[in-house]
């Protein structure tokens, strides 16, 4: 964002999360009210920002729907995408809803424990309640405090959930799950040594999933996980993991799929992941946080 001209504001109030950078966002908004505008880069906030980023990111489905079709002539059987606010998967998932065969799965950030304030999974340990304009899940204390979060990806750190996702959930046509810390970085690794695609630590829990779905579907089963390949940020938690990693097992080296994930059928060797123009959506985004 300075590269191209923004000044940028680092913020030191509460947790220094997204949550405390956007209550910033929306003072210094209410302030300067003549003068400024507020954009949230996130399926969150008030009416109509929900719909609103929800509608700029139905591209994603819409391309990767018809490039699905074209590569392998049906639907997917599931859509993996992991869940901060919820704008890369509502925009993912956006198109593939009525199409009830198509699992659509949300990966939330499970952190480093079930404990409240160790993760940022809302529909593991919240309940309903409002939060900065959205009413939806949330990570609160019994008193209705919202709670501290914690993940390794910042962009998946915030204690609430785009209320679309709320909906899915609850109708049951989406599923969602939690993939630690640990999952995530392990899965970035993988990803990185046998595709050389090097995901987001956000998009990492995505992968993470594929990863411990994969041995229990069939071979003709197809799944679209969605990556935004953005590593900018969290480079220094990769490299951190990678040396937490070789730690961990030094043959991770040499071969890093067998000795990281040895009951996986990835071991044997990685099925073809297909790279598609439009998956690089990182670039595309307007990001508001
Ligand atoms: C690269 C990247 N992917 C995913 C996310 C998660 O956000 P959302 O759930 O709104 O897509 C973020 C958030 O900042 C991000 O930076």
């Amino acid at each position: 964002m300075r590269l191209l001209g923004a000044e940028v504001r680092s913020v030191d109030s509460g947790s220094r999360t997204l949550k405390d950078a956007i209550n910033e966002a929306m003072r210094d908004w209410v302030t300067n009210v003549r003068s400024t505008h507020y954009l949230l880069g996130s399926v969150l906030g008030a009416h109509p920002y929900p719909t609103m980023v929800r509608d700029f990111h139905k591209v994603i489905g819409r391309e990767a729907r018809a490039q699905i079709l074209k590569a392998e002539g049906k639907l997917p059987t599931a859509i993996v995408a992991c869940v901060g606010g919820g704008s890369n998967s509502i925009g993912i998932f956006h198109e593939f809803i009525k199409d009830k065969k198509v699992k659509l799965i949300g990966v939330e950030a499970g952190g480093r424990g079930e404990q409240l304030g160790d993760h940022a999974a809302r529909f593991r340990g919240g309940s309903p309640g409002v939060l900065q304009g959205t009413y939806s899940y949330v990570l609160q204390d019994a008193a209705g405090q919202i709670a501290t979060t914690h993940s390794v990806s910042a962009g998946l750190d915030y204690p609430s959930i785009g209320p679309e996702h709320a909906w899915l959930k609850e109708t049951g046509r989406a599923e969602y799950v939690p993939a630690s810390d640990a999952e995530a970085l392990e899965a970035c690794t993988l990803l990185a040594r046998t595709e050389g695609i090097i995901p987001a630590l956000e998009s990492a829990h995505a992968v993470a999933e594929v990863v411990k779905r994969a041995p229990k579907m069939k071979k003709s089963d197809v799944v679209i996980v969605n990556i935004s390949f953005l590593i900018l940020l969290p480079i220094d938690n990769w490299k951190l993991a990678i040396v937490r990693i070789n730690q961990q097992s030094k043959s991770s080296v040499n071969n890093p799929r067998a000795s990281l994930f040895p009951n996986s059928p990835l071991s044997g060797g990685l099925p073809h992941v297909r790279r598609s123009g439009s998956c690089d959506h990182a670039g595309s985004r307007a990001r508001g946080d």
